[in-house]
């Protein structure tokens, strides 16, 4: 009976088949010890000549890492072995004897293994960060449908720019220009006055021209919009949907947070409430540190560390500079200067995770920011339909799923939170 590894403690006892690879290799005289995976986990395996039958040391001493094989035998429980049992062999069929795999149990640079990423993949830690950035995209989904949001995903071929003109991907849509989308929020402004609260989890590009740990050029975004929720509400949202998704990956994920050695007591302190500071209160901090620092400027990776590592949860900073941010931000009524915008930080370092904040609502002010951006008002005029059937103050926000993983996961570099990377000097494999 084929079972999976991940399984293998109901079967303690019982003759099972496991389909898999050789992960790893180690002899010690006349034993010979195998480790298997078979992508849901890893068994060890123990072939001594004085107990197997001679065929079956001899296929067994000829295996190589990455050998695919079938391994029959019986399951005991062996709290020395990694997982806890092991499988007391009693058949090998072996699929291919792998030559020369290029990742060997010994450390290797980051720059070796970026060009074999696809090999790279079956090592425990990505396995580790895979099943975590999986569990992280189930539990953003179950928050927003727990709470009723209706998932709508937006095109991904788009007319025109949301986020600024300097990173648009154009593509020749038979003969004319239009870009790889760089967020979803603009038509789900529209399916959000359609269907109350929706979010968009989708794909989303930009032609970033640095290369940095936190920006790739392909990444996924999760985009709540809501009709009649203001910058308050945004970020309560904001602050229950991380600490829900923190939460499940802490309840479903403690063996892979253990292969990555994940400090669990970091991610047990994101708890309610995270502080909420606006941004003249940043830069007061920042100045502290950072005598540089000009007020009214925008926050770049040095000035989000200092925030970063100011606090032991994320940290909300809302109403940045309208200067410094998109078109589309509603106004602070007390300040016309300053934006109904917020960012979310991760701690320990880590960066700007969750953009968003509150929209212009008023047809007259939109149409002067679009004029004042220099954007095309043709590609905006169903945006600006919006304004005029039915307006309302609306928001949302959106997370960039890799900067999450990386956080959770504690991963220096977003390089390693999906199984192919894209960045500047990334597209191959
Ligand atoms: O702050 P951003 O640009 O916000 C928007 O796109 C809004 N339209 C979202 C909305 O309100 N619906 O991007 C949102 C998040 C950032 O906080 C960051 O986590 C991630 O997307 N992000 C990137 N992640 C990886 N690589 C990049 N180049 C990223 N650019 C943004
Ligand atoms: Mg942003």
């Amino acid at each position: 009976m084929h079972v999976y590894i991940e399984d293998i403690g109901r079967y303690d006892g019982q003759e099972v088949e496991i389909k898999g690879w050789v992960y790893n290799t180690r002899s010690s005289g006349k034993v010979r010890f195998l480790l298997v995976r078979d992508g849901t986990g890893i068994i060890q395996s123990v072939v001594s000549s004085d107990e197997a039958a001679p065929e079956l040391f001899a296929v067994a001493d000829k295996l190589t890492q990455e050998s695919s094989l079938i391994l029959s035998g019986l399951v005991r429980a062996e709290p020395r072995a990694p997982g806890g049992y092991e499988i007391v062999p009693r058949g090998i069929r072996v699929i291919q004897y792998t030559r020369d795999y290029p990742i060997t149990p010994k450390a290797h640079s980051v720059e070796f293994l970026q060009p074999i990423r696809h090999l790279w993949l079956r090592s425990k830690k990505q396995n580790a960060i895979l099943r975590i950035r999986h569990e992280i995209i189930k539990a953003i989904r179950d928050f927003f449908d727990n709470r009723g949001f209706i998932n709508c995903d937006t095109p991904i071929l788009t007319p025109a720019a949301v986020e600024g003109t300097t990173t648009l991907f154009p593509v020749d849509y038979f003969n004319e220009t239009v870009y790889l989308t760089q967020s979803g929020q603009l038509y789900n402004e529209a399916t959000a006055a359609a269907l109350g609260k929706v979010y968009c989890f989708g794909p989303t590009f930009r032609a970033e021209k640095s290369k940095t740990r936190r920006h790739l050029t392909e990444f996924w975004m999760v985009e709540p919009e809501v009709a009649f929720l203001e910058l308050d509400g945004i970020m309560d949202l904001e602050e229950d949907m991380v600490v829900y998704v923190v939460e499940r990956v802490l309840e479903k994920r403690r063996p892979e947070l253990k292969t990555l050695e994940r400090d669990l007591a970091k991610l047990e302190a994101i708890k309610k409430p995270f502080p909420r500071i606006t941004y003249q209160e940043a830069v007061e901090r920042i100045r502290k540190q950072d005598k540089e620092f000009k007020a009214g400027d925008d926050f770049g990776a040095p000035q989000e560390t200092i925030l970063s590592e100011s606090f032991d949860r994320p940290v909300m900073v809302h109403r940045y500079p309208a200067a410094v941010k998109a078109f589309y931000m509603k106004r602070d009524p007390r300040d016309d200067a300053l934006s109904l915008s917020v960012d979310m930080i991760a701690p320990e370092g880590y960066p700007e995770i969750i953009g968003g904040g509150q929209r212009e609502d008023d047809y007259d002010l939109l149409v002067k920011r679009i004029k004042e951006h220099k954007l095309p008002m043709d590609a905006y005029k169903w945006f600006l339909d919006l304004r005029l059937f039915g307006t309302c103050p609306h928001g949302g926000f959106g997370l960039g799923l890799e900067r999450v993983v990386a956080w959770i996961c504690k991963i220096p570099h977003v390089r390693e939170t999906i199984a192919f990377p894209r960045m500047l000097d990334k597209i191959y494999p």
